[in-house]
């Protein structure tokens, strides 16, 4: 059985500027300042996924730039964001990528005691404070966070927008696809030893799919691979929306190499889908 194809709406025509990029924004020191300075801690963030920090306490911390943003389950279910900076002398509050602290964070530098919700709970010696007992003055710095299909979006901008401006038209079509329902099942992490927008580059164009993702080897008539996936770029879709999204949507399939004679998905895709709790043999009867 065919899967059918989902229908996607139009996103709105974009005048092309044809602006030059310099080579220097992807070296200078200085433009990597300005970026963080007017995009980083402006924008909405994406950075975690709502099912992983399930119960009141639970927690992950991800760093971002020069940050570590502490995102914590609240007993009311929601989720808020904290800079991961103790507010005695600048500590970080947790070490780990994940946890959970039902109680309170405490710091190892001098055992403050921050609530789940941020507020300050105890400090040793708080009598000594010639300001006066801090708890229940002091609170961790927090962020603007929201939730939205499935995922936890922080913003480092007190004045920013709210998510769904930011989002545009992205709101919509994820809401259209349940997104928030599904489950992530595997996260790979890979530093590459260039500016991020090199990687972006190559995500915004499909020019490179045929030699690098259909099975070619040098020994490889090029000109001859066949594969399930649609890569010539004139069929390929690249919208840029409004509030500055981008996508390019491509007809899905198999590259050359994936399958067997028999059209039957072989190895290394079938233990992929496999770790993934999908079966190859299904998803070939569903395909035919
Ligand atoms: S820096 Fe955290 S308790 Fe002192």
């Amino acid at each position: 059985m065919k899967v059918p194809a989902p229908t996607l709406d139009t996103w709105p025509e974009q005048a092309i500027r044809g602006d030059r990029i310099v080579g220097s924004r992807y070296t200078s020191q200085n433009f990597m300042e300005q970026e963080w300075e007017g995009m980083w801690t402006r924008v909405w963030l994406l950075l975690g996924r709502e099912a992983e920090i399930p119960q009141a306490g639970d927690w992950q911390m991800e760093p971002v730039g020069r940050e570590e943003i502490l995102m914590v389950r609240q007993q009311d279910s929601s989720i808020k964001a904290f800079y991961n900076v103790c507010q005695h002398r600048g500590n970080p509050l947790v070490d780990e990528p994940k946890g959970s602290n039902p109680r309170r964070f405490v710091c190892r530098y001098h055992s403050w005691a921050f609530l789940p919700d941020g507020a300050l709970q105890f400090v040793p010696d708080r009598e000594d404070f010639p300001e006066g007992n801090p708890c229940g003055k002091l609170r961790l710095a927090e962020l603007r966070c929201e939730t939205f299909a499935g995922f936890i979006w922080v913003n480092m901008d007190p004045n920013c927008q709210p998510l769904r401006s930011y989002l545009g038209p992205i709101w919509d079509e994820w809401n259209a696809r349940e997104v928030g329902d599904w489950q992530r099942t595997m996260a790979n992490t890979v530093w590459l030893p260039c500016n991020w927008k090199a990687v972006l580059d190559n995500f915004n164009e499909s020019y490179h799919v045929p030699t690098v993702h259909m099975g070619a080897t040098p020994s490889t008539d090029r000109t001859a691979i066949a594969g399930g996936i649609n890569t010539y770029f004139k069929e390929t879709r690249f919208d840029l929306a409004d509030e500055g999204h981008a996508r390019m949507i491509m007809k899905g399939g198999y590259g050359a190499g994936v399958t067997d004679a028999e059209g039957k998905i072989a190895e290394p895709l079938a233990s992929l889908l496999a770790y993934w709790s999908l079966d190859p043999d299904q998803l070939h009867r569903q395909a035919r």
